[in-house]
C-alpha cells in the first residue's frame, strides 16, 4: 500500500517550539535519564514547596505502586488562575459559546478567580473539605468549570459525571464514591433540546440515598422540584459569600479528580488521578502537542464529562495561561457550519475535535464548511477512535484548506494526557497514524505471550515505563487496578490496544483488543449492555459486540435471547432499545438487535464472541475454527436472520 507522508511545514519548523532535530534529542533525553527529564520539566507548574524526590514506581507484580514528585506540596486551583492574575488578570481565560449561537459569554482570569473562589466558598459552607467526593453532573456551562476548580481549590476530589448519562449510572458513581454533595442544573439544553439534569439527580438520589446537598445552577430557567434542607440553588448560595478562598495546600500525590471508565468487565472503574504529575503532564503536553503560545485560541470540542475535557480543556489549557473555549452545543445544529462559524466568531487558532464528528460533517458535504472562513485556523487535532485516512484527508483538505496539520492523539482516560502523538513543527504526517511517542513515553508491541516484538510489526500495545500523568489507581479497588493494568504483561502497563509499528517506527493503533468498543469516540462496556439487557423481563440471555458503522466508528450490535414463551417483535425490539436507553443512557443504545434463539457456545457453555463479532462483521466466510461449538447449526441461523446496517 502506498502511503501518504505530508512533510513539517518549513514555517511549522521554524516557530514551533521543537523541530525534528529538537524531538529526537529531547526524547531521547527523557528516556535515557528519566529521572533528570522530568526534574526539570515538573518545574514548570508552580510548587507551594518543591519537591526533591522525582520518580517513585514499581510496576512490580502485586505491589504496583506509582508516585510522581511526592515531596512536593501545590494546588491545581493556584496553577491555573491564581498564578495568572499578576500578568494576565485581563486575558480572557474562558470563552464560552452557549447552544443558542447568539449566547456567548467571555471570561477573565481574574473573573474566574473571584467565579472559582465564590463556588468553593458555597461548598465550603456546605461542609466540603479537603478528601471529600463531590459529583458534578453539569451541561457544558462555565460553572462547571468553576465547580470543579472549585473542588480542586479546596482539595476536594471531583467527580464527573457525562450529563448523557441516566439515573441509574449517576446513582452507581455517586454510590462507588461515596459522595455526599451533587452539583448539578435545572436543564441543560443541547441542539435546542432541553435535558432534565435535576429530575434525574433526584430520581438517582432516591435510588441509593447518602447525598446531603444538591447544589443546583440556573441554567434554563425551568420549574425543578427543590428539596428543603438538602437543595441550594447556586446563585442564592453564591450572593452570601465572598469571592475570596485560599487554595489548600496539596500534596503531588493528594488525589484530584475520579472519572469512572468502562471496561472488558464488570462495573465502571473509577479511574484517579492524582495533583502534581498530571498537571504537569497535561500542560506540558498541551503546549508541545498543540504547539500553543501565548495568546492562541485554542477549542477542544468533548464534553467535561469525558478526560479529553478535563485535561484539554481546562486543566492543561488553564495550567499554561492559555485561551480556552467551552461549547455548550452540537457540531449540526443549527445547522452543519456550526462548528465552523465559531470559528470564524471567536478567531479560534487551534481545533480538537474526534473523527465521529469529522465523519458525520464530511457527510453533509464540502459546501457547509466552504462557506466559512477559518483563516484564523493553524492546527487540527483529533481524539477519541482511530480516523480513518478518508476523514483524514477531508479534515485537511477542506477544513484546514491544506494549510494545517494534523495531530492525531492517542491516549486513554487512565494515561491521563496524550502519549502518541506527531508534534506539529517535528513530526511528518501520515493520514491515520498516532505516529510518534511523546516524551518520556515507551511504547512496546507484544505478542500474545508477552513477548516484545522488534521493528515494523503489529501486536497488543503496552507502555513499558510510567509517566506523570500516569492514574494511580481504581478508586476504592487497588486490585482491580493492578488486575486490569499490570498482571496480562507482568512489569508493563497494558492499554487494551492493538497496534501496528511501521518501518519508520510510526505507531497506527488498531482499535481495542478486549470487548470494550468505541461508538461516537466513548468508551462502552459490552458487559455493561449484556447486563442491562438481560434485566428486561423478557431478555433471557444477550451478547453485544462492536461493528463497522459509517459514522459512529462502531456500532453497538446486541444478539438476544428471549424467555420461553416471549414473541419476537419489532415492538419489543423497540423496547429494548429504549430500555438501554433508560438503564445506562442514549450513548449505549444498540444500534441493531438481533433475537437469537440460540448463541453459539462451546460445550463448556462459553459463549464464542469471536463469532458473533464476525457475524456482525458481516465476514461469514471467514468465522474461523467452529469445531469447538456444541451445536454448530446455531450459526446458520445466526447468519440468516443477522440483522442489516442500513
Ligand atoms: C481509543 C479518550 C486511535 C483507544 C482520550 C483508547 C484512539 C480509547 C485514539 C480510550 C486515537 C483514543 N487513535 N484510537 N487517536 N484516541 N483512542 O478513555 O481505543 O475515552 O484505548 O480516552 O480510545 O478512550 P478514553
Amino acid at each position: 500500500m502506498q502511503e501518504k507522508v505530508y512533510e513539517v511545514p518549513a514555517d511549522w519548523a521554524k516557530r514551533a517550539y521543537v523541530d525534528e532535530a529538537r524531538y529526537n534529542e529531547m526524547y531521547e533525553a527523557s528516556i535515557r535519564d528519566p529521572e533528570a527529564f522530568w526534574d526539570e520539566h515538573g518545574r514548570r507548574i508552580d510548587w507551594f514547596t518543591p519537591y526533591e524526590k522525582v520518580k517513585n514506581v514499581s510496576y512490580a507484580p502485586g505491589e504496583v505502586s506509582i508516585r510522581w514528585f511526592e515531596d512536593g506540596v501545590t494546588n491545581v486551583a493556584y496553577n491555573c488562575i491564581d498564578r495568572h492574575l499578576e500578568t494576565r488578570g485581563d486575558q480572557t481565560a474562558i470563552i464560552w459559546e452557549g447552544d443558542d449561537p447568539s449566547e456567548s459569554r467571555l471570561i477573565t482570569y481574574r473573573e474566574l478567580h473571584d467565579e472559582v473562589c465564590r463556588f468553593a466558598n458555597v461548598l465550603r459552607n456546605r461542609g466540603v473539605e479537603k478528601g471529600d467526593r463531590v459529583t458534578i453532573y453539569m451541561p457544558m456551562i462555565p460553572e462547571a468549570a468553576f465547580a470543579m476548580l472549585a473542588c480542586a481549590r479546596l482539595g476536594a476530589i471531583h467527580s464527573v459525571v457525562f450529563g448523557g448519562f441516566s439515573p441509574d449510572s449517576l446513582a452507581g458513581r455517586i454510590e462507588d464514591c461515596a459522595s455526599k454533595v451533587v452539583i448539578t442544573a435545572d436543564e441543560g439544553l443541547r441542539g435546542g433540546r432541553k435535558v432534565p439534569l435535576k429530575a434525574n439527580v433526584d430520581a438517582a438520589i432516591a435510588k441509593v440515598g447518602g447525598v446531603d446537598h444538591v447544589v443546583v445552577v440556573r441554567r434554563t430557567g425551568a420549574d425543578v422540584a427543590m428539596e428543603p434542607g438538602r437543595d441550594v440553588w447556586y446563585h442564592e448560595a453564591a450572593a452570601l459569600v465572598t469571592s475570596e478562598c485560599p487554595c489548600e495546600p496539596m500534596e503531588a500525590e493528594d488525589p484530584l479528580f475520579i472519572l469512572y471508565t468502562s471496561g472488558s468487565t464488570g462495573k465502571p472503574k473509577g479511574v484517579l488521578h492524582t495533583t502534581g504529575g498530571y498537571l504537569v503532564y497535561a500542560s506540558m503536553t498541551h503546549q508541545y502537542v498543540f504547539d500553543y503560545h501565548d495568546g492562541d485560541i485554542f477549542w477542544c470540542t468533548a464534553d467535561v464529562g469525558w478526560v479529553t475535557g478535563h485535561s484539554y480543556i481546562l486543566y492543561g489549557p488553564l495550567a499554561n495561561g492559555a485561551t480556552t473555549l467551552m461549547f455548550e452545543g452540537v457540531p449540526n445544529y443549527p445547522d452543519n457550519s456550526r462548528f465552523w462559524r465559531v470559528i470564524d466568531k471567536h478567531q479560534v487558532n487551534i481545533f480538537y475535535t474526534a473523527p465521529t464528528a469529522i465523519r458525520a460533517l464530511m457527510q453533509a458535504g464540502d459546501e457547509p464548511v466552504k462557506k466559512t472562513s477559518r483563516t484564523s485556523l493553524r492546527l487540527l487535532g483529533s481524539v477519541g477512535e482511530p480516523i480513518n485516512p478518508e476523514a483524514w484527508e477531508w479534515y485537511y483538505r477542506v477544513v484546514g484548506d491544506g494549510r494545517c496539520p494534523i495531530v492525531d492523539t492517542w491516549w486513554q482516560t487512565e494515561t491521563g494526557g496524550i502519549l502518541i502523538s506527531p508534534l506539529p513543527g517535528a513530526i511528518a504526517l501520515k493520514p491515520g497514524s498516532a505516529t510518534r511517542p511523546f516524551f518520556g513515553i515507551r511504547p512496546e508491541i507484544v505478542d500474545a505471550e508477552g513477548k516484545v516484538l522488534e521493528g515494523a510489526t503489529e501486536g497488543n500495545l503496552c507502555i513499558a515505563d510510567s509517566w506523570p500523568g500516569q492514574m494511580r489507581t481504581v478508586y476504592g479497588d487497588h486490585q482491580r487496578f493492578m488486575d486490569t493494568y499490570f498482571s496480562t504483561y507482568p512489569g508493563k502497563y497494558f492499554t487494551g490496544d492493538g497496534c501496528r509499528r511501521d518501518a519508520d517506527g510510526y505507531y497506527w493503533i488498531t482499535g481495542r483488543v478486549d470487548d470494550v468498543i468505541n461508538v461516537s469516540g466513548h468508551r462502552m462496556g459490552t458487559a455493561e449492555v449484556e447486563s442491562a439487557l438481560v434485566a428486561h423481563a423478557k431478555v433471557s440471555e444477550a451478547a453485544v459486540v462492536g461493528y463497522p458503522h459509517d459514522i459512529k466508528g462502531q456500532g453497538i450490535y446486541a444478539y438476544v435471547t428471549l424467555m420461553a414463551g416471549v414473541e419476537p417483535t419489532e415492538e419489543l425490539r423497540k423496547e429494548l432499545v429504549q430500555w438501554v436507553r433508560k438503564e445506562i443512557g442514549p450513548i449505549a443504545s444498540p444500534d441493531l438487535v438481533q433475537f437469537a434463539p440460540n448463541l453459539p457456545k462451546t460445550r463448556s457453555g462459553k459463549i464464542m464472541r469471536r463469532i458473533l463479532r464476525k457475524i456482525a462483521e458481516d465476514e461469514f466466510s471467514n468465522l474461523g475454527d467452529t469445531s469447538t461449538l456444541a451445536d454448530p447449526s446455531v450459526v446458520d441461523d445466526l447468519i440468516h436472520n443477522r440483522q442489516n446496517k442500513r
